[in-house]
């Protein structure tokens, strides 16, 4: 995640040499200076001591140790960015000793080809909103929420999102092969399918129902399909996947 929103930031003309990158390990930061030519360092402390904007990209459960880590180097007026999974504000504020410039991010996978989704909730300034927006933007779109809680659900949606479209390409590839097409082509006509829908879903102005309907005739191809999805408990399956995930992040925060 690190990786995608440095490249966005860099995409967008934001100079290399302003960005530090804090990263254990050595021959990590030898490929991070060769591909984007930011600065490196292995010591978290020294990273953070002039920064105006601090992101945290490591694991949920690093967090902590790094937040307790940096806390007394934060720079007073700097923002800090969380875009952990599961971990509420509440701690990332006691954790940092109380800084009072904190973001809570979810962003998604999407952001490593500048088309991510990133949510946020914070109770910062809106100064410290706009830059955390300045750095999600980079890679993709960003919006607020103002209660904290629905977070859970946004990590159900667009945080884990990605891997629902993943498996429902994997398994119309799969449907393919077997039914004649080679591996290549399956591959190549699901995820221009995907692509074109998901554009249409972004530019259309037409919410999903309408444009499934619009590619639905009575009695047609689609209609048989949707049908047979609908008999063998698609929906259902979808929307506890859903619970499912928001639970599970219930439970990890
Ligand atoms: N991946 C997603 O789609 C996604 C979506 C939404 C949110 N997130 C959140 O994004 C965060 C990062 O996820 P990720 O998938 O990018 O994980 P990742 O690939 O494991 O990246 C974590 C990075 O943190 C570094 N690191 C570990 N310990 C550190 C320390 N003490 N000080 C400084 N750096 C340290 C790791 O370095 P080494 O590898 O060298 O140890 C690694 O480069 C997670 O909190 C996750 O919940 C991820």
């Amino acid at each position: 995640m690190a990786e995608a929103l440095i490249g966005g930031l860099l995409r967008v003309g934001h100079p290399a040499t302003h960005v530090t990158v804090s990263e254990p390990q050595a021959a990590r930061r030898q490929l991070l200076a060769e591909r984007y030519a930011v600065r490196l360092s292995e010591d978290n402390v020294a990273a953070v001591q002039d920064a105006d904007l601090v992101l945290l990209a490591v694991k949920p459960q690093q967090l902590r140790g790094v937040l307790q880590e940096i806390a007394a180097a934060l720079p007073a007026a700097c923002t800090v960015i969380s875009i952990a999974a599961g971990v509420a504000s509440a701690s990332l504020q006691a954790w940092s000793a109380g800084h009072p410039h904190i973001v809570r991010v979810m962003p998604n996978t999407a952001a490593l080809v500048g088309a991510g989704m990133s949510v946020l909730y914070s109770e910062a300034d809106e100064l410290h909103q706009q830059r955390a927006e300045y750095l999600l933007n980079a890679c993709g779109q960003s919006t607020r929420v103002t209660d904290e809680s629905l977070m859970h659900v946004v990590t159900a949606l667009s945080g884990s999102g990605p891997a629902y479209f993943f498996l429902l390409a994997e398994l119309m590839q799969a449907a393919g092969v077997k039914l004649g097409l080679d591996a290549s082509l399956a591959s190549t006509l699901v995820g221009q399918t995907a692509l074109g829908a998901g554009k249409m879903l972004v530019e259309s102005g037409r919410d999903a129902e309408s444009l499934r309907h619009q590619v639905t005739s009575p009695g047609g191809t689609t209609q048989a399909a949707l049908d047979m999805m609908y008999e063998m408990g698609f929906p259902a399956a979808v929307r506890e996947g859903v619970v499912a995930a928001k639970k599970r992040s219930e439970e990890m925060s």
